[in-house]
This record gives structure tokens, sequence and C-alpha cells, in this order.
């Protein structure tokens, strides 16, 4: 979803700002430009497409000067063209826009604006905010002050950056809500903005993160960071600690199958400082979890979107288990229209990899309005997911690129499992034999997880079977029953193939009439407590015709006689077994996208971070 880049220093503000945006690039997008300030006339490039096809346009036309922001669009107003590419600029040419977002007044605005003789040469709410600053300035007063009335004037959640040729050495930029962050970068004599951390880490480990409703004022001197209501705000700093190598595809062809690899040194990160294998016990200081806190938890809200919500279900099955404590797990869209039942017992707990979806922001936002506990799980550090919570538990991935998430994923399983264990123990209502079992088995975790990588050539085999399919129903049942549902959404998003995921016993009461030669179904049979029941439901799809491809427990002779394929992973505490059974279905998904020669980090229609509702 739409990234921005902006730079404010001595050297030419495009090359810096096009290579920002490449690493933006995993957000999805499908249009691209650039404006800079040179000789006191604002030049834009902007194009449909790629941004290899900004790159061509700047390489035939050149661009120099600077301060510069750029943009990488995800279309939500007006299709993917040129003339709808942000930036945009105002119709005297002294300013120009760039916006993340939906200003969700923009058709009051627009006919305001229209009827006072505006001309709009696009069909983006985003030029609105251009038409809006520039009346404010015509009245005389200060960029910044023309600036912060605009801000203000827009409703939804947005990010704008501009710049005027009046006041030729600063970017303007706001958070008005949550659309997505805005990382501010400090440099020598030269600072950046930008919407992600890897845009600009290759210039600064130095960084301030906008708050929703504050405004920044960047020039090269410094930052001034404000309210929209005009206080003063003194911004911390952060370092940031992980470098821009590992956000590079290395050895691999894709971003996604260096996510998948990553998986095994993400899982050994994530047990790191938390898990004290002596003692048999779970450290989660963020969390700031007190046992008084832990013992009047009366339940647990689950809420996120996508891969992350499934994430979700296997943490409800672990916690339910482990903890005892009722969870129930809500889609992030869902949360604020369902009327949840939270009070000051009640937990509202958030996963998301980017801390900026929009839809689980809601949802946080919902569960502290209603007076309960928000937590949350985040991978991206300083999002506004992760500083909006009471406490919070990061991923230990680092940057995922790839658009269909894979370690994001696993991370928040063995997080969530800590979690339960930690929950018990402070609520004493786990045995000190179980608690040190359980606290155990996750030494196991980093060494099962490289044991499936170990495979990878076999599930590609398998992959050049399946390539040609048009569907695929995935069945799982108990705490691999999400495996399903994930296995399927990561086979769709990808490869374009239809996929369902679904609890294996409801097959009987729908699914079932799909399956026949044509229709292969997936059944997730490793040996955990559903394993019989998992055989059962083979034999059925086998009696349908159906081509079965299992994931099964090494050694298991009775699923290998029954299934046409079947993906191996090594025996693994069932309770963490999902950990372990979705690593082939995702490098299944790769290989089949990969073999049919698709954009498999970037496909098509979809967004890494959803940032508007
Ligand atoms: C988008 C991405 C998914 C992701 C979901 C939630 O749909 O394409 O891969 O699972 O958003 O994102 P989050 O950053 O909140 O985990």
């Amino acid at each position: 979803m739409c990234g921005i880049v902006g730079y404010v220093g001595v050297r030419d503000a495009t090359p810096i700002i096009i290579n920002g945006l490449k690493r933006l690039e995993y957000r999805g997008y499908d249009s691209a430009g650039v404006a800079v300030i040179n000789d006191n006339q604002i030049e834009v490039r902007r194009d449909a497409g790629k941004l290899s096809q900004l790159v061509d346009l700047v390489s035939k036309s050149p661009l120099n000067g600077a301060p510069g922001i750029g943009h990488t669009r995800w279309a939500t107003h007006g299709a993917p063209s040129a003339r709808n590419a942000h930036p945009h600029v105002s119709n005297t040419g002294k300013m120009v826009v760039v916006h993340n977002g939906i200003v969700e007044n923009f058709l009051e605005l627009k006919d305001e604006l229209t009827s006072e003789g505006v001309v709009f040469n696009s069909d983006t709410d985003t030029e609105t905010i251009v038409h809006l600053a520039e009346n404010h300035k015509a009245a005389g007063i200060s960029f910044e002050e023309a600036a912060r009335r605009t801000f203000k004037q827009i409703e939804g959640a947005n990010v704008v950056l501009l710049m005027s040729t009046e006041e030729p050495d600063k970017i303007i930029a706001a958070r008005i809500g949550n659309a997505g962050g805005v990382v501010l970068g400090i440099g020598e004599n030269e600072n950046y903005l930008a919407s992600d951390i890897p845009a600009i880490l290759e210039h600064t480990r130095k960084v301030i993160f906008l708050e929703s409703r504050q405004m920044a004022v960047v020039t090269r001197e410094g930052i001034c960071v404000e309210t929209l209501d005009g206080e003063e705000v003194k911004p911390e700093i952060h370092v940031i600690s992980f470098d821009a190598v590992s956000a590079e595809k290395g050895e691999y062809r894709h971003f996604m199958q260096k996510e998948i690899h990553e998986q095994v040194r993400a899982l050994t990160d994530t047990l790191a400082g938390r898990v004290d294998f002596k003692e048999g016990r779970i450290r989660l200081p963020e969390l700031k979890l007190t046992p008084e806190l832990a013992k009047r938890i009366q339940r647990i809200y689950i809420t996120a979107c996508g891969t992350a919500a499934y994430a979700g279900m296997v943490g409800k099955y672990l916690i339910e288990k482990i903890a005892r404590i009722p969870v129930e797990v809500v889609i992030g869209s869902e949360f604020r229209y369902s009327d949840p039942i939270v009070d000051e017992n009640t937990v509202i707990l958030a996963i998301s990899q980017s801390g900026e979806t929009a839809d689980t922001l809601a949802a946080m936002e919902e569960g502290r309005r209603k007076g309960g506990i928000v937590w949350s799980i985040v991978n991206a550090i300083g999002s506004q997911a992760m500083r909006i919570a009471d406490g919070y538990i990061v991923m230990q991935t680092g940057p995922e690129i790839g658009v269909a998430s894979t370690k994001a994923f696993t991370a928040p399983l063995v997080d969530q499992y800590m979690l339960a264990i930690l929950l018990a123990d402070l609520r004493g209502v786990i045995d000190e034999k179980t608690r040190r079992q359980l606290v155990a088995d996750l030494r196991l975790v980093p060494d099962l997880a490289g044991r499936v990588m170990d495979t990878e050539a076999e599930i590609e085999k398998v992959a050049h079977a399946l390539k040609d399919i048009r569907g695929c129903l995935y069945l799982g049942r108990g705490i691999n029953m999400p495996i399903a549902y994930e296995g399927a959404l990561k086979l769709k998003e990808i490869s374009y193939i239809h996929a369902e995921g679904y609890p294996a016993g409801e097959m009987k009461h729908g699914p079932i009439a799909l399956i026949d030669e044509e229709m292969p179904v997936l059944c997730l049979a490793p040996k955990d407590p559903w394993h019989e029941k998992m055989i059962s439901q083979i034999q059925q799809a086998k009696a349908r015709g159906g081509m079965v491809i299992a994931v099964a427990t090494e050694g298991d002779e009775l699923v290998k006689s029954m299934a046409d394929h079947v993906l191996w992973v090594p025996e693994a505490p069932w309770m963490l077994s999902p950990v372990v059974t979705v690593l082939p279905l995702q490098m299944l998904a790769y290989h089949i996208a990969a073999i049919r020669g698709l954009d498999v980090d970037q496909p098509r229609n979809l967004a890494k971070s959803v940032t508007v509702e």
C-alpha cells in the first residue's frame, strides 16, 4: 500500500527517493512518481506501472535538486494511470503533495474547491489536499500555517507530505489518523521521511515516529514536531538495530523464499532472552504482565487480519488449553462492528506484522474505548500497534518484504505459546512438571523447522505435479485447522489458484460435493490428537476419487499408503506442531507460483500493509 519517501539535504533527492521507494515495493503499488524543487520550480515525473518505468522516465528526462518527495501509489480513487499517480501539483505550480490514506470528506471538499474555480487534473482524493493548502497560502500566511489548516480540514486516516516553492527549504509531513506510519530519519545536515524504516535505513538509524495528529517541519538543519493544534512536541529518538542487508534477497530467487528459510533463525531469536530453560519459565517484560493482572483477566479477544488472524486462531487453542482463559478470535475489520463485550478484565490482543493495518488498529482503539487491556504482537518496531498498546511482544523476525506473510506467521505462534505459559504460571493454573515440559519443548522448535527446510526439493517435485490444478481443498482439525486456512490463503494469494481451508469435520456438510478427480484435497494429518480422525478424512476423499496430498509425520506408513503425495514433517509436540506443519504449505504455494512464473513477492491486487479500511 502506498509508499512515501522524502529527502531534504544538499544531495540530489531523486536517486535517494527512488532507492527508498524500491525498498517499499513490497507494500504493493500500481504507479509511482517523484517531485523535486529545482531553481524554485517544482518538477514532477510520474507514471503508471512499476518503479522501473519511473527509472526509465527519469533517465530520459533527469530531475535534479532537493528537497524531493516520492510515492508509490496503490489505487483507491481513480485508475492506476500517470495522471492519477502522485505527486500532485497545485494550479499555480507552487505546491506539491504525496499522500497515503483516504480523504473521507473529499467529495465535499472537491465541490467547494471546484465552485471556487479550482481545476482538478486527476480523479484522486489526494489532489484536494494540495489545492486546499494553496488556497490557505494565498491568504498570505506561512507555509506551515497553511499546511496545518489543511491537515485539520481533511477527515480520515491520512499521511501527507507537502512542499512549496515559496519556502523551498522544507518538507512538511503530517500523520492525521492511523494511515500507516511516518518515519523521520535524522542525518548529518540532511533529513529523511518515509512510510517505513527500510526506505531510509541505508542512510540513518536514528529515527522519530510521528504519532497520530502530529505534523513535522523537516529542513536540512532539523526536525520540528508539533501537534496539529500547534503544541510543540519533544519527540523520542529511536535507534534502529536491524540493518538494510537483511532486507536484500541474497541467494534466493524471491523474498518469500528467503523469508521461508529465515524462519529457522527467526524462531531461534523468538526464544532468545525469553525462555529460561533452567527454571522452566517465560519472560515477556514488554507485556508488563503482573500476577495481579494475569489473575483478573476473564476473557481475551484476539484480533488481526489475514495471515495474522490465522495465527490468532492457533493462539486460541494454546491460551485456552494452557492458561484456561476463554479466547475469541475476531477479524480486525469486524471487531468494532460486533459490539464486543469488553470490560477492564478483558484483553484485546492484536497481532500484526506491520503494526499499521488500519482494521487491526481500529479494533485496538475500540478495545481501548471500551476500557479493555490492549496488547499487541507486532513485527515492525515503533509501529502504531506497538505504541498504542499497554503491553506488547515484538516478533523477532526482522523486516518481512514478501507480501505473502511467512515468518510473521510462525513467530506469533511461538509468542502465543509463550504467552499462554506465562499466563498459566502467573494465574497458578499449571503444575510445575507440565510447565517445565512445555518450556522444554520450545527448545526443539528451530531444529524442527530446519528439518522441514531440508525437504524443499521434495516439495518442489510435488509443486510440479500440482502446478496446473484449478482448485484445492485444505482440511485440518484441532490445532492444525487454522493451518488449513493459512495454507489455502498462501496458495490463493500468490498462485491465483482457488483454494479453500475447512475444518476437516465439516467436509461432509458441504465441500465433499466438490471432490472428484479434478479437485485435490490437502489433508493436514500429523501425529497430533486428531490424527485418526484425519485418516478417516483421507479415506473419505480417496473414496470420491480425489487426489490427496497429505502433510504427515515422518515414518507414518499408513498415511503414505493412502495419499498420492506426502509432505513430510518431523514429529513435534502437538501444541507446537502448527509451527512445523505450515512450513511445507508455504513452500508448496511458493513453488507452484514460481513454476507458474508469477510475481511471487508482489502478487496482483495485494498490499503488504493495508492502511485503509
Ligand atoms: C495484508 C497482507 C497479509 C497480512 C495482512 C495483515 O493483507 O497482504 O499478508 O497478513 O495484511 O497484515 P499485518 O501487517 O497486520 O499482519
